[in-house]
């Protein structure tokens, strides 16, 4: 199952099937590379392990909702891709998984959505998911065919601070309820794809396209081949496009350069590429984008070509959006059989597609692998001890779950702040803060939490 859909609304959603090297409970070494992984088995009521030997925990971690099972489930190669969790407007409008005990890192979250009729009903839901306080899913009815058929992997880089804990949230639209059929959270090294230089680290990168190129789709969750952070490898076949003939080349040698801090690049990627059959041909590559976000492209090469033994003998140019970014000559920068990569920041996009394109100035252009990964800015969050305080009065007022008050009370801002609760932003502009909370209607009673003091912005109770 291999899909790469554009949703209309906002983000494309990406691809596979899941599993990982090691599952780790609880979390103990917060030094990296910890291999630390959770994998949630959403609506299971048992723990399982994988053809990949990948152990799936049941269900936890949510706030509300039902179970459901997808109605043919025959159709579903994996386990954790047959049940599922929903959360009906009776659970509230917003609900979250909290994963705790994370130590602060940079983490590869991935989440398998699905729907397959199993409410009987024919209408896949239209729903936000969120991590932390930013919104990045949005699956919108009606849903692709192949979405709506297979259902969907995607992922994305965020990274867990002092908060220890990993918040995702679903938001219904109307009276749909939303669904997901995995979770999975894989530590990744804090510096990752270049975080510092970029000065990006507080933005969430979400994956738009991570092809392999002239190899099948492998990785964690399908096949037994290993990735570090979890990343699993699309085939670069469906992304081709241009008029030169294609050749897959793969090699057993062992690739120089890889597996190393900070990003742990897989051997494996190196041992495949695409290359133009033609001397001085054209490789090009098409990938669907969001053009309000930027984008962080990251390419791979390594010359497996043994009768290329000399500088000059493979040199070719790389546009993006027709952009005439860089000449490379792999064996001029790293020699043959090791790996060499490039990445650069696209910005100001004019359309929905992104292209690739390799030309070749002597020999044919080669390529192992792209990445792209949306530059979605994370939003301010709700100030830490009003997070505690709203909390308390959740507990000390018995708030019934039909109001939603799950995850962050006032972010993300684009979504309905906890029922009867109104929100603003700091004086400072980077935080979220509460001005008003109105129960009156709700019937409530109860003693008012002590901690309510710290809700110093609020104007009205
Ligand atoms: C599943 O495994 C976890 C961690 O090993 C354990 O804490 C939990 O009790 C198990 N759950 C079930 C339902 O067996
Ligand atoms: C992966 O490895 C496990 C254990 O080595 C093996 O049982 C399983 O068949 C392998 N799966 C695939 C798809 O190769
Ligand atoms: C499967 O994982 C368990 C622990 O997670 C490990 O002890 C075992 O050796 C693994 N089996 C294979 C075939 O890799
Ligand atoms: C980003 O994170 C890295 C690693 O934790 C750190 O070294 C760097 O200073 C951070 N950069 C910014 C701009 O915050
Ligand atoms: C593309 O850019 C590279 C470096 O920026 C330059 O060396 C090369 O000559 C350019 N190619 C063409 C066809 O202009
Ligand atoms: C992108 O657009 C903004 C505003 O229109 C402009 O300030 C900026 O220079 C542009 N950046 C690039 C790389 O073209
Ligand atoms: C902004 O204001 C909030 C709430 O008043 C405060 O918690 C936070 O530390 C401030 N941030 C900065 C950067 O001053």
């Amino acid at each position: 199952m291999s899909l790469f859909h554009t949703l209309p609304i906002f983000l494309c959603i990406i691809f596979f099937t899941s599993t990982t090297t090691s599952t780790t409970l609880p979390p103990s070494s917060p030094s990296f590379p910890s291999g630390l992984s959770y994998h949630i088995d959403c609506g299971s009521p048992t723990n399982s392990t994988d053809q990949f030997n990948t152990t799936w925990l049941s269900d936890r971690y949510f706030s509300g909702g039902a179970t459901g099972i997808v109605s043919e489930p025959l159709r579903f190669r994996h386990g954790h891709e047959k049940t599922l969790r929903f959360f009906p407007i009776s659970s509230g409008k917003k609900n979250c998984y909290t994963i705790p005990n994370l130590p602060p890192s940079r983490y590869l979250l991935r989440t398998f959505v699905v729907y397959d009729n199993y409410d009987g009903r024919s209408h896949p839901p239209s729903f936000d998911v969120a991590i932390a306080a930013t919104v990045v899913f949005s699956w919108r009815s009606p849903w692709p065919q192949s979405l709506a058929r297979d259902g969907a992997y995607a992922d994305l880089f965020a990274t867990i601070t002092a908060s220890s804990e990993a918040l995702i949230c679903f938001y219904s639209f109307a009276t749909d309820p939303p669904v997901v059929s995995s979770i999975e959270l894989f530590a990744a090294d804090p510096a990752s794809y270049d975080a510092a230089a970029i000065g990006k680290n507080d933005s969430v990168l979400v994956n738009y396209g991570r092809l392999s190129c002239g190899s099948k789709q492998w990785g964690p969750g399908f096949s037994n081949d290993s990735d570090r952070f979890g990343r699993s490898w699309q085939s670069d076949s469906d992304f081709r496009t241009g008029r030169s003939k294609v050749r897959a080349m793969s090699t057993r040698s062992r690739i120089s350069g890889t597996e190393q801090k900070p990003n742990y690049f897989p051997e494996k990627l190196y041992q495949t590429a695409a290359t133009a059959e033609e001397g001085g041909g054209v490789l090009e590559y098409e990938l669907s984008v969001d053009a309000k976000l930027d984008y962080l492209v990251w390419l791979h090469f390594a010359e497996i070509e043994e009768r290329v033994r000399r500088v000059g003998e493979r040199v070719f140019d790389v546009y993006i959006n027709d952009d005439n970014l860089t000449r490379v000559d792999i064996y001029k920068q790293v020699g043959g059989f090791a790996a060499f990569t490039w990445h650069h920041t696209v910005k100001n996009l004019s359309s929905s597609v992104l292209s690739v394109k390799l030309v070749g100035v002597v020999g044919a252009p080669l390529i192992c692998g792209i990445e792209n990964y949306a530059l979605v800015p994370s939003d301010p969050s709700t100030v830490p001890e009003q997070v505690v305080a709203m909390k308390a009065l959740k507990d000390s007022l018995r708030v019934p779950e039909r109001m939603g008050w799950n995850g962050d009370p006032c972010a993300p801002t684009n979504w309905d702040a906890w029922e009867g609760v109104t929100c603003r932003t700091s004086k400072n502009n980077t935080a979220l803060v509460i001005s008003q909370i109105d129960l009156g209607s709700q019937g409530l009673k109860g003693s008012i939490s002590d901690q309510i003091s710290l809700l110093s912005d609020l104007v009205s109770l």
